[in-house]
């Protein structure tokens, strides 16, 4: 009865995706716990890629059940439209589950949030615009509309009728907006989205259970990372969930004991989208070369993501914060053609070292990263099947990651493609 958890070590992006997709071929039921559509997970197989935002990356192998958990935040139009794009790439998602506790982003969450970062000006965080935010909000201030409302028009219509009551004049007075109109909504979304989404909605939770004690292989997909954390990230430039490992049993509904194995993404590097603090962040000539070594674009958004040499105080937190069992370390192959690479050990701040980040953000604003440099090796190694094929430099920068980090290193990233990785020798 295992359950596995893959989640971010860092600001998102580390490849979560791809982990997923390669860790699902074991797997009976991939679950995403957290977040929406401001997700983007890339795989690549056999050179198509394929970008998902809210189906789990469990998908494409056809044994896998996917589930969309409670924790999740369902723009239902944007499901529909990922349906149809897998399905017109031959991608069977017709055991797709959907959770009926999860809630739905509406047009209004969305307004607001577009409204809401241009008002905030120059403290813009930066969000994707996709409405998470207001959405998670309406969750914890329990006026949000949730995934089996769309099951029931009355409920549906009296939220809706009750909610847009503060909305609309908010809007209108605040952000000098349109105000949204109830029964235009209440049509699209019960006429139009219902009836192809609540043949998919169901008991979440009972179908997890069960599936454990049959036992079979249960995999949790997290969807940012950790320091984007609402509780343990750099807020307020977090996203609104909790993509840490404990998230993954509230999202799903499994209980903290259910969890067996905890797996970490980490890249080789680090990157970051959006605005907030980024200690080991690099500018110039060197983060363009990461940028496009790495195709350091969003997968959705498109948006080009800052970057920053590999930092181990983050990664050393990210350990104590999800229990991690091991790390997958991605995009080794981005560093390929560096003759130095750096890896940060430690923060100086106010006269202090530090080998865990500072609680106070004012200090982590100060904090100096200190390196340790590595010679790179200069070889191509994206044709490397096993870690012995890793240039002795490389097998060095992996072996003294996992050190710094404080757990094992099993699996190494050297391409986008699903066969790219190596598998290291058991730590
Ligand atoms: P996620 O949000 O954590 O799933 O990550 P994304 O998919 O947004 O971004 C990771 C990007 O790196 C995607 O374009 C992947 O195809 C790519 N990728 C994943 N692993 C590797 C790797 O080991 N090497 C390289 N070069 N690219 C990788
Ligand atoms: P995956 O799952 C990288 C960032 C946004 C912004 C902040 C808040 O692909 O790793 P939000 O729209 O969530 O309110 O934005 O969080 N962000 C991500 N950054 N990868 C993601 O997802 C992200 N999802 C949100 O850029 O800084
Ligand atoms: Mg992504």
């Amino acid at each position: 009865m295992p359950a596995t958890v893959v989640v971010g070590t860092q600001w998102g992006d580390e490849g979560k995706g791809k982990l997923t997709d390669l860790l699902s071929k074991e797997m009976d039921v991939v679950v995403r716990y957290q977040g929406g559509h401001n997700a983007g997970h890339r795989i690549v197989v056999d050179g198509e890629a394929f970008a998902l935002q809210l189906i789990p990356s469990g998908i494409l192998y056809p044994g896998v059940t996917p589930v969309i958990g409670n924790g999740v935040v369902v723009d239902p139009s944007v499901l529909l439209q990922e349906i149809d794009t897998l399905e017109a790439k031959g991608v069977n998602t017709s055991k797709l589950m959907v959770s009926g506790n999860a809630h739905l982003i509406m047009p209004y969450h969305q307004e607001i949030d577009r409204v809401t970062e241009r008002y905030l000006g120059k403290s813009a965080l930066g969000t994707t615009k996709r409405g998470i935010g207001p959405t998670y909000a309406d969750k914890a201030t329990r006026v949000g509309l949730r995934v089996q409302d769309l099951m029931d028009e009355k409920i549906f219509r009296q939220k809706l009728e009750v909610v847009l009551k503060e909305k609309n004049p908010l809007l209108a007075k605040v952000y000098n907006r349109l105000p949204f109109n109830a029964n235009e909504i209440a049509d699209f979304y019960l006429g139009e989205l219902a009836p192809r989404i609540t043949p998919m909605v169901g008991d979440t939770v009972g179908f997890l259970h069960n599936e454990l004690d049959a036992g079979k292989n249960l995999l949790l997909e997290g969807a940012q990372a950790t320091f984007l954390d609402l509780d343990h990230g750099t807020y307020p430039f977090v996203t609104s969930s909790n993509p840490v490992a404990g998230g993954a049993c509230t999202g799903s509904g499994l209980g903290p004991r259910d969890l067996t194995s905890i797996v970490g993404i980490a890249k080789a590097y680090v990157t970051r989208v959006g605005a907030g603090p980024f200690t080991t962040e690099v500018f110039d000539d060197l983060a363009q070369i990461l940028v496009d070594r790495g195709h350091e674009y969003g997968t959705n958004t498109g948006r080009m993501r800052r970057c920053g040499w590999f930092d181990a105080v983050m990664a050393r937190q990210a350990v104590r914060l999800n229990s991690l069992t091991e790390i997958a370390l991605t995009k080794l192959d981005v560093l390929d053609s560096f003759d130095t690479i750096k890896v940060c050990v430690a923060y100086e701040a106010n006269g202090e070292r530090f080998t865990y980040p500072p609680y106070h953000q004012s200090v982590l604003h100060d904090a100096i990263p200190l390196y340790e440099e590595f010679k790179g090796w200069n070889t191509d190694i994206t044709h490397a099947t096993s870690a012995d094929e890793l240039p002795a430099a490389a097998q060095a920068y992996v072996e003294f990651l996992a050190e710094q980090i404080g757990v094992p290193i099993r699996v190494v990233g050297v391409g986008p493609g699903r066969e790219q990785f190596v598998t290291m020798p058991s730590a």
